[in-house]
């Protein structure tokens, strides 16, 4: 009797430090925050007490995920469903432009040992949601949400959205359904953006629909202010004077063309067709990874992220051309190009440009568009020679 009691207990105790050392595996308090001290010491980074609360709140999670994930190996994902998934949080970590969002996110998402996680630029997500769906509408059948949900927890149960930005009621409406099955399934999100949700809603028609996505992605997530006081990206920028270039004269023209034939190493300009979804772009030239465009073509015809992104896989350099002050009625293209620079940035093509005015002065200030300021942050950003170097 006392041997099949001991035996009973050693199995207890037994399955217990194996739990133990499943769950601390990975898993160092304060990991974060040294990482960002290192970089502090290394000179790579000013130190900032408002983004150390940030990243005490992302620590929090990063432990909280751990957890969970011992846990589930543990004991199967089915059954402690319902206590996981009262554990794990989603994250929406937002603040003004180039406070430090994106570089907390990446340490977050570096120091992470989940091993099924992806990151990923919002506009590009979207993008793949509605190919998805396009395909699915075609060749599947049954709840359209639904599959996609299974296909993304497949492949990630961290996602990280760099600039989650939505303020249309279609794609509220889808990523409210989307995100609710993706949390069921343990598929953990962490978002950045300039703003609170309660102030993502830009007008429009059902309001009510876009509420309550915002309101549910308040129910399930924690929303972490980061309250950095400066625009980090500006402050240790070193302008090289030689990619924007501003008023537009007919010298600055001579000069944008000049560019072009030395960096794609060739005489003739020749119109190259890009097609994308079925949609033909016409760019005033290209060879090899560099593109010569205007300002009209990209930003005046109807084009969208998809279009936008497409660019950014082909070329290296894109000379952009004639950059005109953009005033209230120009929203439309105001916002176009600021999606066109987002991808840009986002995938560090350089940007040799010709504008009528300096970034600060490029928007009107009647342009009520909160993105601008980052595109205006970005475009001296990705003059600097900082930029220009991790471009190559
Ligand atoms: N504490 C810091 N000290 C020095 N540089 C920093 C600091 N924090 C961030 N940076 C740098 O500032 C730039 C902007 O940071 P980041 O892109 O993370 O800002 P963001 O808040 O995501 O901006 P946006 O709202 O435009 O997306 C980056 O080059 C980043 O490396
Ligand atoms: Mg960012």
């Amino acid at each position: 009797m006392t041997s099949v009691l001991s035996s009973i207990m050693f199995k207890k105790l037994l399955h217990k430090w194996q739990s133990a050392a499943v769950i601390g595996e990975g898993l160092h308090p304060g990991l974060l925050e040294k990482c960002y001290r290192e970089k502090v010491e290394d000179k790579q980074i000013d130190y900032d007490p408002a983004q150390i609360e940030a990243l005490k709140a992302l620590q929090k999670l990063l432990e909280k995920l751990l957890i969970d994930n011992a846990q589930r190996q543990k004991t199967g994902f089915n059954k402690s469903r319902a206590a996981l998934l009262r554990q794990s949080r989603n994250l929406y970590l937002f603040g003004g432009v180039g406070f430090g969002k994106s570089m907390l996110m990446d340490l977050f998402y570096e120091n992470c040992p989940i091993e099924k996680k992806r990151r990923v630029h919002f506009h590009t997500f979207m993008l793949e949601v509605h190919e998805f769906s396009h395909h699915w509408r075609k060749t599947g059948n049954g709840d359209v949400i639904l599959a996609l949900a299974e296909a993304i927890n497949k492949q990630a149960s961290l996602l990280c959205f760099d600039e989650f930005h939505v303020i249309d009621v279609a794609n509220a409406v889808i990523l409210d359904r989307l995100f609710r099955r993706l949390y069921e399934l343990g598929t953990v999100i962490v978002s950045t953006s300039n703003r609170h949700p309660d102030d993502l809603y830009q007008g429009g028609i059902t309001p009510e629909l876009f509420q309550a996505f915002i309101e549910r992605l308040k129910e399930v997530s924690d929303i972490v202010e980061l309250t950095a006081e400066k625009d980090y990206r500006l402050i240790h920028v070193k302008i090289a004077n030689t990619v924007y270039n501003t008023p537009i004269t007919p010298e600055t023209r001579a000069i944008m063309e000049n560019r072009y034939r030395e960096l794609a190493h060739c005489v003739q300009l020749k119109p190259c067709v890009v097609t994308v979804l079925g949609r033909e772009i016409t760019l005033a030239a290209a060879h090899g990874d560099v593109a010569l465009s205007s300002f009209k073509a990209l930003c005046e015809a109807p084009l969208g992220p998809a279009d936008y992104l497409k660019l950014t896989g082909l070329f290296k350099t894109l000379i952009l051309t004639d950059i005109p002050r953009l005033r209230a009625d120009n929203h439309d293209e105001a916002k176009r190009f600021s999606t066109l620079i987002d991808a840009l940035y986002f995938h560090n093509v350089v940007l040799i440009c010709s504008a009528e005015a300096p970034p600060k002065e490029l928007f009107d200030s009647e342009i009520n568009a909160f993105f601008l300021k980052r595109t205006v942050s970005r475009l001296i950003e990705m003059q600097s020679e900082q930029y220009l170097n991790r471009t190559r």
